[in-house]
């Protein structure tokens, strides 16, 4: 069993940027993790409780800009500390955290990540890892650099039906893969009430610091309880990615996976049901193009993705005609039959005569965030760690500036991270960040 001593030796030997302050706690050492948890309602509190269900952790510190939303991990553990900046919780503990959760809204992960890994923290920050590209891109190279241990909150990626489709594909079931269709049933826009600013915002609650929660976005005022505090967030630009990046990472996940796909797309291009300045379209349809892989018939391989309730045609698959599709999911194309894997469901395996009746070993489900810990504490990267993760955050969000220039079909240098045939275009890939809100300052 690891030690405190020998986890943060493991740790300290690959670690580079400003790593001192996680080693401070070497001369406290006991065998548990110290966690802090930045965001502590919603998504957050299910990662920090199942954080908590592994017996190697311990809760040091918490925080979330709204103390009405921290009931529940004071319930937990009621001798943290509640803080509602993160940076004043790093400053005043940092010497007693280890890694933290980071499961605020999308536009927050860059920000607060970048900032434990200049301090050696582990993280295990929420899916889409990142609101711009360029956050992603540095925080893949971050993590490289730093040696600490991530992890993407994309937790079905530890699935049982997921980890299963991506070793069936791999075994070969259906051949080398043709085609990828990808689609989900979440909307773009619809959760926050609002498809522009409201004209008459009230104040956020006593309880909110609304400046922290705007962070690295521009300021505006706070809407109402829906608008964008907490959820409604999702819908607008300026915070979150539209269905596309609530999902994209979770629904591309065992596609890329299976294919073993870590490099960006080639292309990329996109229609909608119409958008503004402000929010992402109600429904949208992005085509990528790939570069092949092992698993693929050809040097490229197309990608769709739909949301918003539009199903994919099933046409040049193996799927009969009167097959159901469910709500979210992927097909695969193969040359020899096609698999539906659904968001969440077990595979489905059509060889063109109905459902192929061929067993395929089932592949355990894992704790995903368990399997973090695991890693924090032997020191070994686990799968899905903010290359992987980054890789696949960059692909959605790349969807969602194709989403901008509807109809237009746009080049990507991955390595130069550029889009080649539309200068205006490169704009999207990073943000005008607020005053004090860089990702380095
Ligand atoms: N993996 C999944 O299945 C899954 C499911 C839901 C959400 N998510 C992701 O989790 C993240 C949070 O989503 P949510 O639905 O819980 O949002 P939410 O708005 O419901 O909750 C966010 C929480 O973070 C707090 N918060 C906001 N800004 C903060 C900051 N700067 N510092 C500290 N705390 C802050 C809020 O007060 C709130 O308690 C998003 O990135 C989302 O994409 C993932």
């Amino acid at each position: 069993m690891p030690t405190r001593r020998t986890f943060l030796q493991t740790t300290a030997a690959t670690t580079f940027v400003a790593a001192a302050p996680a080693f401070v706690r070497g001369q406290n050492l006991n065998s548990k993790l110290q966690l802090a948890g930045i965001g502590c309602d919603g998504k957050g509190w299910s990662d920090i409780n199942e954080m908590a269900g592994h017996d190697k952790t311990h809760h040091v510190a918490f925080c979330d800009i709204d103390l009405a939303r921290t009931a529940k991990v004071h319930k937990l553990q009621p001798d943290a500390p509640i803080f509602q900046d993160y940076r004043e919780m790093l400053e005043k503990l940092g010497d007693k955290i280890d890694g933290s959760t980071v499961s605020t809204p999308d536009h927050m992960h860059a920000r607060i990540t970048t900032d434990l890994m200049n301090m050696g923290k582990h993280v295990y920050c929420q899916k889409p890892l990142t609101h711009n590209v360029s956050e992603a891109r540095q925080l893949r190279k971050l993590a490289k650099d730093s040696g600490v241990i991530t992890r993407l909150g994309n937790q079905i990626h530890s699935h049982s039906h997921y980890r299963t489709a991506a070793k069936t594909i791999q075994d070969g079931a259906i051949g080398k893969v043709k085609e990828v269709r990808s689609w989900c049933a979440a909307t773009g826009h619809g959760k926050s009430g609002y498809v522009d600013r409201p004209k008459s915002p009230i104040a956020p609650p006593e309880t909110a610091d609304w400046d922290l929660w705007v962070g690295v976005a521009p300021m505006r005022p706070y809407g109402d309880v829906k608008c964008y505090h907490p959820w409604g967030w999702r819908d607008w630009q300026d915070f979150g990615n539209g269905a596309l990046g609530d999902f994209g990472c979770h629904i591309f996940d065992p596609v890329f996976t299976a294919l073993n796909i870590n490099n960006g797309p080639l292309s990329f291009s996109a229609g909608h049901t119409g958008m503004n300045d402000e929010i992402w379209p109600a429904q949208t349809h992005v085509k990528y193009t790939f570069p092949g892989t092992e698993y693929t018939t050809s040097k490229s391989i197309p990608i769709s993705w739909d949301d918003g309730g539009s199903l994919p045609s099933t046409g040049g698959s193996h799927i009969p005609g009167d097959v159901r599709l469910p709500a979210s999911g992927s097909i695969l194309i193969g040359e020899t039959g096609t698999m539906v894997i659904p968001h969440v469901g077990a595979m489905r395996l059509y060889t063109g005569k109905g459902t192929s009746d061929k067993e395929y070993p089932v592949l355990e489900s894992l704790n995903h965030y368990h399997g973090w810990v695991d890693g924090c504490l032997s020191g070994k990267q686990p799968s899905d760690g903010f290359e992987y993760g980054g890789n696949l955050t960059e692909a959605v969000l790349l969807g969602n500036i194709a989403v901008r220039y509807k109809g237009e079909k746009l080049n990507w240098n991955e390595k130069e991270m550029k889009i080649t045939n539309n200068e205006e275009a490169n704009k999207w890939l990073s943000r005008e960040y607020r005053d004090g809100w860089k990702l380095d300052s």
